[in-house]
């Protein structure tokens, strides 16, 4: 089929192959991130993720993400410095955090007070580049307050204040721990956010573009990726391994372990990726920087299980291209950095939000609605009958 070849609604399963999770299918031109899934590359804006990780902030690389060239000097400075003014959240969005359940997750959390800054900026014009800049810059300063925020109100305690004096990462440990880090810590936190930037059309960066489709507001846009990254088979998994190393718990475990799952056919938690058929280069960087942690501020025993699996995994699913993905190694440098499971997850989004960002941009400049198709396979022509002549079997049935 020619490219933006209109399709019409009478051609049908016939006609259309259908494509269960859009696999292969391009619905967009892109130029924020490119991925080698055979060779294991990843680049942003065309400069590689282990230069951008060795070399840059996070800030700088959501700058390129967002604005697509690297800031000069003074370009870096007034972002960051406007990043550090819009830090601070309202306290009617703080106290409206109070009122969310303690026992919530933290995903939850940030996906409803994320929405509700666009109750506080709802003008809703894209077409003003003021308003775009202004908007990428709270939520990329304002997402960390309120993951911090919750942190310390679900514990009982009321959120604390950003500190102006701290730089973006190190800020942000110091909101969620209440002490100021290590500058190492804070470093190496800051290399997870750049690894976690941007990851071309993931699922919840299509739900953003999506969500910015439709003109709506950028809180909207950022709450529907947030909703969307939280489910276990994208952004939650890094949670989920941590459980798994635990229930592998130690190295002589891990064969077994993979040969009881491979044959239940569950899936190993951090393994695979729909675009890499060789280990995630984002993978091999966090294992670096972990050992780094781990040298510094002593080791953690769910190392040597993680080890101990990715040696094991690569003779029994190697051949299909499963290898450890970002989110193998992530839960264990976040562990190390005291942060709490459920909050690795909200961490993603805190990274993502600035290729969220960048995509919402890009849709925005070559903008036209996503309504894909699909093929009708449920019934035609039935006749209402009244409640009582009604065979109600069907609402047993769980297709429906
Ligand atoms: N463990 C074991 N087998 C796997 C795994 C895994 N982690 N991932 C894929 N496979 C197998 C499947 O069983 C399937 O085998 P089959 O062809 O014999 O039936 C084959 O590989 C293809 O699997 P799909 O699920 O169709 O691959 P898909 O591209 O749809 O899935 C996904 C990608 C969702 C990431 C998958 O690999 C997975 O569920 N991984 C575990 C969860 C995870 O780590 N998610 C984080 C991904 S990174 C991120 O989102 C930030």
């Amino acid at each position: 089929m020619k490219e933006n070849q209109p399709l019409h609604t009478s051609q049908t399963s016939d006609e259309v192959p259908l494509r269960p999770g859009l696999e292969g299918v391009p619905v967009t031109r892109s130029a924020i991130c490119d991925i080698d899934g055979l060779q294991g590359k990843l680049s942003y804006r065309g400069y590689s993720i282990a230069e951008l990780t060795a070399q840059s902030s996070f800030l700088e690389t959501s700058y390129l993400l967002i604005w697509g060239n690297l800031p000069n000097p003074q370009q870096l400075r007034d972002f960051e410095k406007e990043i550090q003014m819009h830090r601070r959240v309202s306290f009617r969005v703080r106290d409206m955090m109070k009122c969310f359940p303690a026992s919530g997750h933290p995903m939850d959390a940030l996906q409803s007070s994320a929405a509700s800054l666009g109750l506080f900026y709802s003008r809703r014009a894209i077409d003003n580049p003021q308003y775009v800049y202004d908007a990428v810059v709270r939520l990329i300063a304002k997402i960390p307050t309120m993951v911090a925020a919750f942190q310390l109100i679900r514990k009982g305690q009321d959120p604390i204040q950003p500190r102006d004096d701290l730089a973006y990462s190190a800020n942000f440990l110091y909101m969620l721990t209440e002490r100021e880090q290590d500058p190492l810590a804070a470093r190496i936190f800051d290399k997870c956010l750049i690894l976690h930037a941007e990851h071309s059309l993931n699922a919840s960066t299509f739900s953003a573009r999506v969500t910015a489709s439709t003109l709506t507001d950028p809180y909207a846009v950022v709450a529907s990726a947030v909703g969307t990254l939280a489910g276990p088979l994208h952004g939650g998994a890094n949670e989920d391994v941590l459980t798994m190393l635990e229930t592998i718990g130690s190295p002589e475990n891990a064969g077994s372990y993979l040969d009881q799952a491979i044959a239940k056919k569950q899936k190993i938690m951090g393994f695979g990726h729909r675009e890499y058929r060789v280990k995630d280069p984002r993978a091999s960087i966090l294992q670096e920087l972990a050992e780094e942690l781990f040298a510094r501020f002593g080791s953690d025993e769910m190392y040597e299980v993680a080890k101990a699996l990715e040696k094991e995994a690569e003779p029994r699913l190697g051949s299909k291209g499963i290898y450890p993905n970002v989110d193998f190694y992530s839960g264990l440098v976040y562990r190390k950095l005291g942060i709490p499971r459920d909050l690795f997850t909200p961490i993603f989004a805190i990274s993502r939000v600035s290729g969220w960002l960048a995509h919402w941009r890009e849709q925005l400049g070559t903008n036209r609605i996503f309504r894909p198709s699909q093929i009708y396979k449920g019934e035609q022509n039935r006749k209402w009958l009244p409640p009582e002549q009604r065979n109600t079997t069907n609402l047993q049935n769980p297709q429906i």
